[in-house]
């Protein structure tokens, strides 16, 4: 099957573009003077996409980002996944739904000014997991520039199911530097602090008194080289947030802005946490939109998920899905300039 590409746009000159490989978001533009600026992370051809960063702007699963040593049990037996990441399992691993090919086709859905419906079906034993997971995804866009991607998923056996967008932004757009001037404001009280290893040790905690403590918009620069001991572990940010309740059925997560530009993105979820990554592994050697290098903390992947690491943690959100259930999961992205 060849992989194909698609646009999303509305009436305020938004447009949004992905690509049938791992439903890829390849680009997001957003309107500025009498042009527009591209507010994601990307490559500039198809080849180069293929061939960059498996994860940019993808659909990550069965289990997106890390499983403890690539193991967990479920209805008492193990299962064995690759190890993708030292003994990590990470991104649902070399079968990860960032690599397949989704049928895209036209869709529509009402308040939005375009729509896609994107399916997979992940077929039992795929990259070590149980049961025909059958995926079906929408990208819509509507004129109040929100990006929606409304998750729903099926199941002939249990198994186990947590699926993220992984779009990396950076609010000043192509070559814009550093992520540094960013703002960010996160809905969480708590967080889920993370081993050497990057897996989550269990423990929920506070963020009160700590550099993880975003309830108030803070600019990046002040807490990204931080001394506390989590953000120095990763150099920066990546972990999980836990998103706090509300009755909406869609949470307010998170909001990364940039102050003199105007600009902002808003995440709305159904999902209980929030990954946010500052992209420490962009080393330059990989060569993004116009022949800029990626360097480290070129983008923001704002990541709306289940906590990682859920199947081998009990108080965690459970990640299992039933036959008789239906996985269903909303983010919006909603776009400010
Ligand atoms: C993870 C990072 C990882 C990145 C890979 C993120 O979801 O949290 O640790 O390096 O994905 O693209």
């Amino acid at each position: 099957m060849s992989i194909k590409q698609y646009k999303l746009s509305n009436n305020n000159g938004v447009t949004i573009d992905f690509i049938s490989l791992g439903a890829r978001i390849t680009s997001v533009k957003i309107p500025h003077k009498d042009s527009h600026v591209d507010i994601a992370l990307g490559y500039d051809t198809l080849e180069e996409t293929i061939n960059g960063d498996g994860y940019m702007g993808a659909i990550c699963g069965r289990l997106a980002n890390r499983v403890d040593n690539g193991k967990f049990i479920l209805e008492g037996k193990e299962y064995i996944l690759d190890q993708n990441e030292r003994t990590n399992h990470i991104h649902g691993g070399a079968h990860g739904y960032n690599n397949k090919i989704w049928e895209v086709k036209e869709s529509k859905l009402e308040g939005y000014e375009s729509a896609y419906e994107l399916s997979y079906l992940s077929v039992d034993g795929e990259g070590g997991y149980p049961g025909n997971l059958h995926l079906t995804i929408i990208y819509a866009l509507n004129n109040d520039n929100e990006f929606l991607i409304d998750i729903k998923g099926v199941t002939d056996k249990t198994t186990v199911v947590n699926l993220t967008s992984h779009p990396y932004f950076n609010l000043n757009g192509l070559g814009g530097g550093k992520i540094f001037n960013h703002g960010l404001e996160i809905n969480a009280n708590s967080f889920t602090p993370i081993n050497e290893m990057g897996i989550p040790t269990g423990e929920i905690r506070s963020v009160a008194n700590t550099d993880m403590d975003f309830i108030q918009e803070t600019k990046l620069s002040r807490r990204i080289k931080s001394e506390y001991e989590q953000i120095h572990l990763v150099g920066g940010l990546d972990h999980n947030w836990v998103i706090n309740e509300s009755n909406e059925a869609l949470k307010f997560a998170c909001k990364v802005s940039e102050p003199e530009s105007g600009r902002s993105i808003e995440v709305f979820t159904t999902q209980p946490g929030i990954q946010i990554y500052t992209g420490m592994h962009f080393d330059g050697t990989n060569v993004g939109k116009s022949n800029i290098p990626l360097t480290q903390y070129a983008g923001i992947a704002i990541e709306a998920q289940n906590f990682p690491d859920a199947v081998n943690h009990e108080n965690f959100p459970s990640a299992v899905l039933k036959p008789n259930e239906t996985y269903k999961e909303k983010i919006i992205y909603k776009f400010g300039f």
